[in-house]
């Protein structure tokens, strides 16, 4: 049975708002795939996981959320697992069917195009979920709210999903530099007044690299997830944050990152890795959240407040993201440098 003849696309991009067009048209170039294949800690983590579970994956029927160019697809079925059904609503699924064909896996993978919330899958349910849909700050794209309608329409009873634990992270950052740089930049282009840039440069959290040098407070965790068990409602939320100053420095922002787990045979470690700047680079980095104020920081200080995350009302790919802060100073001058503050950040 060949199962990736070229078929027809369950969904009709015609019919797709100008958001989602735009969102699977960015994985239709091979490019962003090349980024995601060559990040070695994010594929090789999947692999490792599927690996150290190939006793559970065998002869076992295996959903690919999201398959892309089918790396996931045909690590699952190389090691053990009975059928793989790869879904994916980009173009770049053709390449995919050329891969998994050309690899000699045409048997053991069945390739879908369309949105998976569309197709019509050749099993009524299947033992396994493997998905790569991590955004940055984990969220961004809310591709999770399509691996957990897989997971309810799909998934049977105690049935696995890789990754199934993830948890996002803070801690505050010295950047005063490239703070500066960014926002007095608009101040003078080549001689005109930029400013009204400004506001929308603050909004913006800055995807980038942060050395781990950089991290001057305690490290918390905001949230965690647990795919089993929660919901799309879940993924908007607020979690309060309190943060130990460990050095006489700048605050200016906020570094971001996440975690992720997969499950794990009985008495084995899990596999697991980070995007945190202590960690080795993903092509997630960090998000940096810069503050509305310096804080004057020295140790003992502390700076606690709350993040609100919601997925944004007109293109819920895009995050809505507020952080209340107080930053509470102690010592002689501990008033003059104490701040309350409340910044807006839109993530698209
Ligand atoms: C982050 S990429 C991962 C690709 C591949 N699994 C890998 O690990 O290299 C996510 C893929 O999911 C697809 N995708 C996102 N939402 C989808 C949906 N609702 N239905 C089908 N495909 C979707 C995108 O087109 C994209 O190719």
């Amino acid at each position: 049975m060949n199962k990736t003849s070229v078929e027809e696309s369950a969904t009709d991009k015609g019919t797709l708002n100008e958001y989602e067009k735009h969102y699977f048209t960015s994985y239709d170039h091979y490019g962003i795939h090349e980024e995601m294949l060559q990040d070695s800690v994010r594929t090789l983590s999947y692999r490792n996981a599927i690996v150290q579970n190939k006793d559970l994956f065998k002869d076992k029927i295996v959903l690919d959320v999201g398959c892309g160019t089918g790396i996931l697809s045909m690590f699952a079925a190389k090691n053990g697992a009975k059928h793989v059904i790869g879904v994916d609503m980009s173009s770049i699924i053709e390449m995919a069917r050329e891969i998994v064909s050309l690899n000699g896996f045409s048997d053991k993978i069945t390739l879908l195009r369309g949105k998976l919330e569309d197709v019509e899958l050749p099993f009524p349910k299947v033992d396994i979920i493997i998905s790569e849909w991590m955004g940055y700050f984990l969220l961004y794209e809310s591709m999770l709210d399509t691996v957990l309608y897989a997971r309810d329409h799909y998934l049977v009873e105690n049935g696995l999903i890789f990754p199934d634990k993830c948890s996002i992270h803070i801690a505050g950052i010295e950047d005063s530099q490239y703070k500066d740089e960014k926002l007095n930049y608009w101040q003078d282009v080549y001689g005109f007044d930029y400013t009204p840039f400004v506001p929308l440069v603050k909004r913006e959290p800055l995807v980038d690299t942060v050395e781990h040098g950089a991290v001057n407070t305690t490290k918390q965790k905001l949230i965690e997830f647990d795919l089993n068990k929660i919901s799309v409602a879940d993924l908007a939320f607020k979690a309060s944050f309190k943060l130990n100053v460990k050095t006489q420095d700048f605050i200016n922002g906020l570094v971001a990152w996440f975690d992720i787990e997969f499950p794990a045979p009985k008495g084995k470690k899990p596999v697991t890795f980070s995007t945190g700047a202590h960690a080795p680079y993903t092509h997630w980095k960090q998000t940096v959240f810069y503050l509305e104020d310096d804080l004057e920081a020295e140790p003992n200080d502390t700076l606690s407040g709350r993040l609100v995350c919601t997925p944004n009302k007109t293109n819920n790919r895009d995050l809505d993201i507020t952080i209340d802060y107080q930053f509470k100073a102690n010592g002689p001058d501990g008033k003059e440098r104490s701040r309350r503050n409340k910044n807006s950040f839109l993530m698209h």
